[in-house]
């Protein structure tokens, strides 16, 4: 953030979630979350604790995902503000109970409008591993297309390294919301 930039809104209302930013407090529910199997698989490799502590450094804005006032995830992004190359990263996760029921991409459409209408961005990117399948497809739901895999992007728990998808969004290119 530059001098006289507003900062990030405290929330961020969706359809079914509301993202509020991330405070001390939500740490043990957070890491509850990254403890569980279907999360840890593809976000905690180093363990819940490397994450949450990723979670709270300086880097990325990161929001709560809450339904029913209920903390249930997490989403954050990260700005490149390099005029050149302006455009924001993004990441998500949900708990197991509520993953596969729109609620991913409920909380992205949200996060991309806020960064294409309030930042001004004209790209986001995410990247998730070329395994998981589940994340793409609720990426490409959202709109986000296919650019090209990233091999040996990331780490894993046995300390080998396996490919990464780089998908895209462009303005305009945020699908309606059918659920
Ligand atoms: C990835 C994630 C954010 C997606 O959000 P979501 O709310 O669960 O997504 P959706 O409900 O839109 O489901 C996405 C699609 O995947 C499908 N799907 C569900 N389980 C799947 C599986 N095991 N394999 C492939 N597709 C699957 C759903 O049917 C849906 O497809 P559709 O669009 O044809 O209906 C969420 O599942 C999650 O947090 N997963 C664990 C952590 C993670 O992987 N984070 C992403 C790191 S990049």
């Amino acid at each position: 953030m530059t001098a006289g930039e507003q900062p990030p809104p405290g929330s961020i209302v969706g359809k079914r979630v509301v993202l509020r930013r991330l405070e001390a407090e939500d740490r043990p529910r957070v890491r509850a979350i990254l403890e569980e199997p279907e999360v840890a698989r593809w976000w905690a490799p180093r363990g819940p604790d490397v994450a949450l502590d990723g979670l709270f450094d300086a880097e990325e804005i990161v929001y709560a995902i809450e339904v029913d006032g209920r903390v249930v995830g997490a989403i954050e992004y990260a700005e490149e503000n390099e005029p050149d190359f302006r455009h924001a990263g993004i990441d998500i996760f949900l708990d197991s109970t509520h993953q596969g029921q729109g609620l991913g991409g409920d909380a992205i459409r949200a996060l991309a409008r806020y960064l294409f209408n309030t930042r001004g961005h004209h790209r986001l990117t995410i990247d998730p591993a070329v395994a998981n399948e589940r994340a793409i497809r609720a990426y490409e739901r959202v709109g986000f297309r296919r650019v090209g895999i990233m091999r040996g992007y990331e780490r894993d728990a046995n300390g080998g390294w396996h490919d990464g998808l780089l998908m895209d969004l462009l303005k305009g290119e945020l699908t309606a919301a059918t659920e």
